[in-house]
């Protein structure tokens, strides 16, 4: 029987290869940002940048608002990787494909991952603009990226998801938010497939299971990364409002608009995050 985890864990020695050849930043902090938040890599002191195209086993990006290139550099004293954009399950393809980077970045040393992404508003103390710092998720995809045979070389059959974004992370987080009054709500983030935006109906329904806000990403990458053991943290830009009886129609313009007004604040947050986790 082909086995495709042989073949993945083959894929991701050769592309960590490939890249170890042709950098020398050795990462411990990974960084995956998500729609109109490209510019959270304009603090960084980029050393070398592959468009995904240019990588071998990297799916190529195909959403506006998405520039596809993986980044190394440094902020301050901190060797980082950044994914500048992101796989999504809606572009067709498959949940091994989109949480591949991620294998990648554990591969190479990445022990902290941090995530961001553009999301609607259901609870209904958010606006436009507000930055959520996840605390939890609800997995609505309709397939799992740790579906079929486990690697166990990568992490456990059965991974325990009691603390999928690390308590220690969220505390500091919320201590530089404090430090440099930046408003930062917290909330469970609901990932679905996309790449339609909600009904009416499926806001009021992922507000009622317990979501605050909801997107089309960061769950698939999140569980991946717990399924290895690293450390995650994750944060929201609220681009649009699902709140009943007020929502507006919604368009993928607007949240890149959005999530591109907020970037300077959560660019300010990732690096001092970055710098307090300098080890
Ligand atoms: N729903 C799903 N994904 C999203 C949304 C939304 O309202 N806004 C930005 N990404």
């Amino acid at each position: 029987m082909k086995n495709k985890y042989m073949n993945m864990s083959k894929q991701t020695q050769l592309t960590v290869d490939f890249l170890r050849e042709r950098t020398n930043i050795r990462p411990k902090i990974g960084l995956i940002l998500g729609s109109g938040l490209n510019g959270l890599a304009k603090d960084m002191d980029v050393r070398t940048s592959f468009s995904y195209s240019y990588i071998p086993h990297f799916p190529i990006s195909t959403v506006d608002g998405h520039e596809g290139r993986l980044l190394f550099g440094t902020i301050g004293e901190t060797e980082i990787m950044v994914m500048q954009g992101r796989f999504h399950y809606y572009e067709g393809y498959t949940m091994q494909e989109i949480t591949f980077p991620v294998r990648v970045m554990k591969a190479l040393g990445v022990h902290i991952l941090i995530l961001s992404n553009a999301a609607g508003g259901m609870n209904p103390d958010y606006k436009v603009g507000d930055i959520v710092l996840i605390t939890d998720h609800i997995n609505c995809f309709p397939e799992h990226p740790l579906r079929g045979k486990n690697d166990e070389a990568f992490g456990d059959r059965f991974p325990d998801m009691s603390a999928v974004y690390s308590p220690e992370l969220i505390e500091q987080a919320e201590q530089i938010a404090l430090q440099h009054q930046i408003a930062l709500h917290k909330g469970v983030y609901v990932g679905t497939q996309g790449p339609s935006f909600e009904t009416p109906a499926e806001y009021r329904m992922f507000r009622i299971i317990g979501g605050d806000c909801v997107g089309m990403s960061t769950v698939p990458e999140a569980i991946v990364a717990r399924h290895a053991g690293m450390r995650c943290v994750a944060f929201s830009v609220i681009t649009d409002m699902g709140i009943v009886g007020s929502i507006q129609k919604v368009s993928h313009k607007e949240v890149i608009k959005a999530a591109g007004d907020a970037e300077p604040k959560l660019s300010l947050l990732v690096k001092e995050l970055i710098t307090r986790n300098n080890k």
